[in-house]
């Protein structure tokens, strides 16, 4: 990512003469941030503007970039503190944080294994790594300082959190030793210790607050934090497994080599670093952590397999997202035995009713867990799993518990068939099975229906109402302060004010967060709604036919169907939507507050392409598959799953799937990666 210039020490400008003055200049504007940071944080209330505040701190930062020797740890600059009012600044990364493909099976190891040998004539070496099972982060370093550290995010832009990493006790901010590069980006991973992980949970459940499902999630939420002091209380590590990018000052040739110059220079990098000649060693080192992983302090879903030597790397290159040269190859998800004591029921946003295990506690790799999924009444059913059996429950990475298997053999003979629900065990409403699901036909007064449509309307993918979590709606909804998303907008700060752990700014904040609301894209305001069948993509393909709301409020049954992507029942669940009084009012009163004012913004730049449509299979050098896919949309090309006599032409890349039979079967146009590049350019 771009780091923002570091001015050097001037010893230029009278530096000699001018050092007590400066001293005490530097001294002054720390106690004045320290006075106002104790008003903000800790009084709640503030006494300057955050205009003033930043250029009080920016004050400071520049007196220390000049005069560094008179920075202190303590000094707001360094660590906790730090104003970020308004979630976190983006960055954008110089070089892109890829990913790695993840393998399961033996023999895709050795494909990979294939595939590289062939390139290199044979000759091939690999360093195996934990697979650290955290929050991937980016640090940059300049002349040894640490400089900036942001989030992976959509692996081209992420999220700073610079302050927020600098709490944590074993990340470096400054580098040992004195071989340091002008800049250099390393990648690491955060985590939470199994051990701090079960003592915070405890806390937190001490406290009467919600815990979290899994070490990661723990640390993701804790790097989440606007308030870095908070991070600073929770327990974090960092390993460093990678030395992203550098200035050109470092004379490494390996990735067993990067490993030790980072432990040089304070990093922990995990420990275990074996080089291998073959795959099958790297395979057979899979198979014996597999089990050792119960060993170790932390999470690790699985070991990462990086060609060793650095030239050979670059050789191989990288596709569209991840590397050539490396991958990962998984562990298979944690099992363990336990009973199956009860079943209860949740109701979700659309009403769907999920089965949820009630189980008798379990150490799955030490994550204690007592709920499971069982999907729905037609799994319960195929597995014909009883209250009482024994049952087998998953547990992988960031995936949610999943009961999998009965053992028939060990049924109690009172064990307990389970019914699917007769009413809604929330609302006592009718229910209605459709498909799997059984759902709640009480969709305007389901108490569980109306909360979880609006966290939807606030989540992150959709308005990204700031500060308006499952927390908050919960309180909102218990003080009868909202009963729909329309409430939102009649909330004034004086009810806030009167709701536990509001003060003043944070009153501000969500106030402030729901009327931004209006300003988001159209498509983003459709999807906000939560009509059954209408996710993300679905809200934008409709968007982009009809660009504005009331034409598609004008769209009868026919109409919704004649757009690409919405098939029938979409085109069902959206008339039923719109047809509903309660829903039209909703919109009337989201209209009045400045929703769904703005046509959809097209990025459809040109019709060169227009009624053409293209089906891509297999992996592309030098796209991601959605990236070509937004570039021939951009022309006005369509482009869809699946290969019909419709398709113009199926774009093929390394390793096609059937579609790439199918196409040869109808005698479709093929084009190749390169042909589709000749054609967007
Ligand atoms: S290397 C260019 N090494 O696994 C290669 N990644 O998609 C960059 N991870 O989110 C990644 N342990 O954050 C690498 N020893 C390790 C790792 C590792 C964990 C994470 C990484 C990424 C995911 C792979």
């Amino acid at each position: 990512f771009h780091p923002l210039p570091n001015p050097l020490p001037s010893r230029e400008r009278g530096y000699f003469c001018l050092n007590s003055k400066i001293k005490t200049q530097i001294s002054t504007l720390r106690k004045q941030i320290q006075a106002h940071d104790e008003a903000y944080y800790v009084q709640n209330k503030p006494t300057i503007s955050d205009a003033e505040y930043d250029r009080l701190f920016l004050e400071l930062k520049e007196l220390e970039a000049e005069h560094p020797e008179f920075i202190t740890p303590d000094s707001p600059t360094q660590n906790v503190g730090g104003r970020v009012a308004k979630g976190f600044e983006k960055i954008k990364h110089t070089t892109p944080l890829l990913s790695l493909d993840s393998l399961f099976q033996k023999e895709d190891l050795e494909a990979f294994d294939k595939r590289i040998r062939k390139e290199l004539d044979g000759h091939a070496e690999y360093a195996v790594e934990f697979k650290f099972d955290g929050v991937s982060v980016s640090l940059f370093y300049e002349n040894g300082i640490l400089s900036h550290a942001a989030t992976r995010g959509d692996g081209y832009v992420g999220e700073n959190i610079t302050a927020n990493v600098k709490t944590i006790k074993n990340a470096p901010q400054k580098l040992k030793g004195k071989n340091h590069p002008k800049q250099m980006q390393l990648r690491g991973e955060i985590l939470f210790n199994l051990d701090d992980f079960q003592k915070f949970n405890a806390e937190l459940l001490n406290k009467g607050e919600d815990t979290f499902a899994n070490p990661r999630n723990a640390a993701s939420g804790s790097l989440r934090q606007l308030d870095s002091s908070i991070t600073a209380s929770r327990p974090l590590k960092l390993f460093c497994y990678d030395i992203q990018f550098h200035s050109g000052e470092l004379n490494i040739k390996t990735q067993k080599e990067a490993i030790e110059l980072l432990k040089s220079y304070g990093f922990e990098t995990g420990g275990f670093h074996p080089i291998c000649k073959t795959i099958d060693d790297v395979y057979s080192l899979k198979e014996e952590y597999e089990t050792k992983r119960d060993d170790l302090e932390y999470e690790i879903d699985g070991l990462v397999v990086k060609l060793n030597n650095l030239d050979d790397q670059k050789t191989l290159g990288i596709k569209a997202r991840s590397p050539r040269y490396a991958c990962a190859i998984k562990f298979e998800a944690r099992k363990e035995n336990t009973v199956l004591e009860n079943v209860a029921f949740q109701v979700g946003r659309t009403g769907a009713i999920t089965p949820v295990a009630q189980l008798r506690p379990v150490d799955i790799g030490g994550v204690t867990v007592s709920r499971a999924t069982l999907h729905n009444m037609d799994y319960v059913q195929s597995l014909d799993v009883r209250v009482g059996d024994t049952v087998k429950v998953a547990r992988a990475g960031d995936v949610i518990p999943a009961v999998i298997e009965v053992d028939l053999k060990k049924r109690p003979k009172n064990a307990k068939e389970i019914q699917p629900p007769k009413s809604c065990p929330i609302c006592s409403g009718d229910v209605q099975k459709e498909k799997a699901y059984w759902y709640c036909t009480n969709t305007l007064g389901c108490p569980a229906q109306i909360k979880w449509g609006i966290v939807h309307f606030a989540a992150k993918r959709a308005l990204n109402i700031f500060g308006l979590g499952e927390e908050t709606v919960d309180l909102l909804l218990k003080e009868k302060l909202v009963q729909n998303v329309g409430d939102l907008f009649s909330l004034t700060k004086d009810q806030l004010l009167n709701l536990e752990g509001f003060k003043d700014k944070k009153a501000q904040n969500l106030l402030d967060s729901i009327l931004s609301a209006k300003d988001k894209p159209i498509d983003k305001q459709l999807f906000a709604l939560g009509i059954r069948d209408v996710g993300e993509q679905t809200a934008k393909i409709l968007m982009e036919h009809f660009l504005n709301l009331s034409k598609l409020l004008n769209a009868n049954l026919e109409d919704l169907q004649t757009v690409d992507g919405i098939g029938p029942e979409t085109a069902a669940s959206i008339q039923s939507f719109f047809s509903q009084k309660q829903n039209q009012k909703l919109i009337q009163v989201l209209q009045s507050h400045g929703f769904f004012q703005k046509e959809f913004k097209s990025s459809v730049v040109s019709q060169k392409l227009k009624g053409n449509t293209y089906v891509l299979t297999g992996e592309l050098k030098n796209f991601s598959r959605s990236e070509m896919k937004k570039k021939l949309e951009a022309l006005g090309a369509k482009v869809t799953g699946s290969v019909s006599k419709k398709t113009t032409a199926v774009i093929v890349g390394e390793n096609p799937g059937s579609k790439f039979e199918k196409a040869k079967e109808l005698g479709l146009q093929i084009l190749s990666e390169e042909d589709a590049s000749n054609l967007i350019n």
